[in-house]
């Protein structure tokens, strides 16, 4: 979309010539609207639901909600990673009730009834009474979720049948993914499970607030002046760097920063042993990928919010989230740490202190941006002021949700609103 003409829906109020671009603080607070988003907007789009290392042997399985969905996701006898929704096809009860664990075939809680892991219903407890051809439409297996796509170990799913190829949809975003891939020749994995934590806000505050360069110093100065202090006379920790729109609603902020990462930025206060890992790993990955891809792989902060409810993050640590909306006003972060698999001891501790210092729960960061987005959600519940501002930048001729700006300002937010407004303003 190029913004040359005014324009203004029930979500965006825009006024290219007066250089301002507004959202209406209803795709916030709305209930009705949130049940609409639900429907028309988070079950037809691509979600990020796990990472293949989290069933990485024959039979293993997780559990987990997504939007308001629980699915069970099972690497089946035969190797396959199959999707299915966690409700009993004869009358509705939830079939697994364990996160985690190994099994060839679940059994309902209620009636018995008995499915393999590739969900096909394999014996009905006391099954006289049924025809012996019961089940020949596959009516009474499991029901598998619509779609399920992977790209590069990362497991995506749709709940629209009819929904454009994952690669489609990732468009620029789905190299970046590759990338994270890329940190590894042994392939990623999950470190130490999952975090989950409770926002009492809209879930689309925090997608904002992943990619948002603009908040960093007014909101998180007390961890720029621990790295300051840490880096003293290695580098400095202003954050210059690009916000960019990567197609459909996706985008990212990419820094070019020397703050220290296991891949591979050496840090002084990290001593030689380490020196010598994180050179032994830069070497391996521009062997593998040559040195312009290392750059962007191994230098580059990336935080990329994969449009609507998706955070990737590549800094000091890989850092996946997931924003479950549980109400219009209230959501639970989903949050998985990654690291190569077979990493050096050393370069592991190096991240996972990244990952929790300032990404954790506990860290820096997080605490802090949970205060603002609460904030920011009270704010709007106080009701009389209609509409907010992602105006930073702008200009007459912009396009998104393409295009690229400064790392301060908020192309980032007005690729999210465009796309937003793509398929709201599209229902009848
Ligand atoms: S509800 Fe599952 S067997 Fe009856
Ligand atoms: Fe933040």
């Amino acid at each position: 979309m190029k913004w040359s003409e005014p324009y203004e829906s029930k979500y965006l109020r825009v006024d290219p010539q007066k250089r301002r671009f507004q959202i209406s603080r209803k795709v916030y607070t709305d209930p009705q609207l949130f049940e609409l988003e639900k429907k028309h907007l988070l079950r037809k789009s691509w979600l990020y639901f796990a990472h293949v290392s989290e069933v990485p042997k024959l039979n293993d399985f997780i559990t987990r909600q997504v939007i308001d969905v629980t699915l069970i996701l099972t690497r089946d006898r035969a190797g396959e990673i199959r999707a299915f929704f966690n409700t009993c096809p004869h009358r509705g009860a939830v079939i697994c009730r364990e996160p985690v664990g190994s099994r060839k075939s679940f059994t309902c809680p209620y009636h018995g009834w008995t499915f393999k892991n590739s969900g096909e219903l394999q014996t009905q407890n006391a099954a006289f009474g049924y025809e012996e051809d019961f089940n020949a439409d596959g009516n009474y297996n499991l029901h598998e979720v619509p779609r399920l796509e992977i790209r590069s170990g990362f497991i995506f799913v749709n709940f629209d049948a009819g929904a454009m190829p994952l690669s489609d949809y990732l468009g620029a975003a789905g190299d970046r993914i590759d990338m994270l891939a890329q940190h590894s020749g042994t392939g990623l994995e999950v470190i130490g499970g999952m975090q989950e934590y409770y926002i009492k806000a809209n879930y689309k505050l925090m997608c904002e607030n992943s990619y948002d360069g603009y908040h960093l110093e007014a909101t998180h100065g007390s961890y720029i002046d621990y790295q300051m202090s840490r880096l003293a006379g290695v580098t400095q920790m202003k954050a210059t760097g690009f916000g960019r729109g990567l197609d459909n609603g996706h985008a990212c902020f990419e820094i070019d920063i020397m703050a220290g990462r296991p891949l591979a930025q050496w840090l002084p206060v990290w001593g030689e042993t380490v020196r010598e890992l994180i050179d032994e790993a830069k070497a391996e990955l521009i062997e593998r990928v040559g040195p312009e891809r290392g750059h962007l792989i191994s230098q580059v902060h990336r935080n990329m919010v994969i449009f609507p409810n998706s955070v990737m993050n590549d800094q000091q640590s890989i850092f996946i989230r997931s924003m479950i909306p549980i109400s219009v006003n209230e959501m639970v972060v989903r949050a998985w740490p990654l690291g190569p698999v077979n990493e050096a001891p050393e370069l592991r501790r190096i991240r996972i202190e990244g990952a929790l210092s300032f990404l954790g729960p506990g860290g820096f960061a997080t605490p802090d941006d949970v205060e603002m987005l609460e904030l920011c959600q009270r704010g709007y519940e106080m009701g009389g002021i209609e509409w907010n501002d992602v105006s930073k930048g702008f200009s007459p001729g912009e396009e998104t949700p393409s295009g690229e700006d400064k790392l301060m300002n908020e192309l980032q937010m007005r690729a999210y609103w465009t796309q937003y407004d793509k398929i709201m303003s599209a229902i009848a």
